[in-house]
């Protein structure tokens, strides 16, 4: 059923930032007013939701952020229904859907990442609102959807990165391990490592066997090349390492391990809290700084991939989302994530999207151009 000309529609930003999410809101805001909408702003994710901390959106408000990075409403990882309250989590669903009705709201759109996906969800489910969300996070793991926004400007980040350390690790002759965000999808480093040229790139998806990089670089090295840049994702596992984690319980395929997999080595009493432990390319680097003799540094890109102005792509990704999710909501469609499929826009029901994560399938065709282009994966 079509939606009244003066619906009312919340909009909130949940999960890590990334480029792009102001751009998404325009889309969003510019759009609903077109169809003569209100739209109210939530801050900080699900909380502001929980704690009614809403802000108007006209306009002005969102002339001149297409460019801007962030997240102007502010965003959290808190999840409604299992919610930091004094130490403890907690459901708070009734309080997100209580707000929901005092704001007089006909639909949530919220623009997140997997756990977000999942949240949404379960609004819908536990509290019978009306939700949409859009599939955003630099990792590229939301299931159902082409790609999210935010992962062509973190890759162009990243590839940049990659670039530069070409030229100083050159003139030193040094080997350069670059750390890229993606603790269980490779996506990132995968891009940017082909894009930037890598010579070593090692992903969650494909445990790594150590003496292959070693013998890649002696190759490279009799080959008269004096440098090597090793691209690594933050989830890396070793065979070693992948092969402990199915002993213990953890899923025997890399490829579908549970979320946090480094949970797996946590100490009694601490699941769900991930470790903080040796950066992963400090250990790489340490270790092939051992066993090639040549000397190693370690760039660690951090959340510089997350900052600053979206990419072209990432702009005319997030206001095509924005405005097709008004689109559907004027058309009374919720209870959808607007995903890219080719070319269109279209909207995936959210029990197709919730609780699955997209990582890199260990035959896709990025994996074979890497192979192809003398890449080495860590695995022959
Ligand atoms: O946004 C997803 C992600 O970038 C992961 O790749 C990364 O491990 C994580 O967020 C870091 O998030 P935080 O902001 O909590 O440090």
């Amino acid at each position: 059923m079509p939606l009244k000309s003066n619906a009312r529609i919340g909009i909130l930003t949940a999960g890590g930032d990334c480029p792009g999410l102001n751009a998404a809101i325009r889309g969003v805001a510019k759009a609903a007013m077109h169809y003569g909408m209100t739209v109210v702003g939530i801050r900080d994710g699900f909380r502001g939701l929980v704690e009614n901390r809403t802000m108007p959106i006209d306009n002005p408000l969102v002339s001149g952020i297409l460019t801007q990075g962030g997240t102007f409403l502010g965003s959290s990882r808190d999840r409604p229904h299992k919610m930091k309250v004094n130490g403890r989590n907690v459901d708070m669903t009734s309080a997100a859907v209580r707000n929901y009705r005092k704001l007089r709201l006909d639909c949530l759109v919220c623009l997140g990442g997997n756990g977000t996906q999942k949240s949404a969800l379960s609004l819908r489910e536990k509290g019978g609102i009306d939700v949409l969300t859009l599939p955003k996070t630099i990792d590229n793991d939301v299931a159902e959807t082409d790609i999210t926004f935010g992962f062509d400007s973190a890759m162009s980040i990243a590839t940049e990165a990659i670039d530069r350390l070409h030229t100083t690790a050159t003139s030193h002759q040094r080997i350069i391990v670059c750390e890229i965000m993606g603790h269980d999808a490779g996506w990132l480093c995968l891009g940017a490592g082909i894009a930037g040229g890598a010579d070593v790139i090692l992903i969650p998806e494909i445990p790594y066997d150590l003496s292959a990089v070693v013998h890649h670089l002696a190759r490279r090295h009799k080959a008269g090349k004096r440098f090597s840049i090793v691209a690594v994702a933050e989830g890396i596992v070793s065979v070693e390492e992948a092969e402990r984690l199915s002993a213990s319980g953890g899923k025997a395929s890399p490829l579908h391990r549970a979320p946090s997999h480094l949970e797996a080595f946590a100490a009694p009493g601490t699941e769900g809290i991930r470790l903080v432990q040796e950066p992963v390319s400090s250990r790489i680097a340490r270790q092939l700084q051992q066993m090639t003799g040549t000397e190693a540094r370690v760039t660690s890109l951090g959340h510089v991939q997350r900052g600053g102005s979206p990419t072209s792509f990432d702009r005319l990704l997030c206001t095509r989302l924005g405005t097709k999710a008004v689109e559907l909501i004027s058309k009374g469609r919720f209870n959808v994530m607007v995903a890219l499929k080719g070319n269109e826009c279209v909207p995936v029901t959210l029990e197709k999207v919730a609780g699955k994560k997209r990582t890199v399938p260990t035959d896709h065709p990025w994996v074979q151009t890497a192979r192809l282009t003398e890449t080495c994966l860590g695995d022959e």
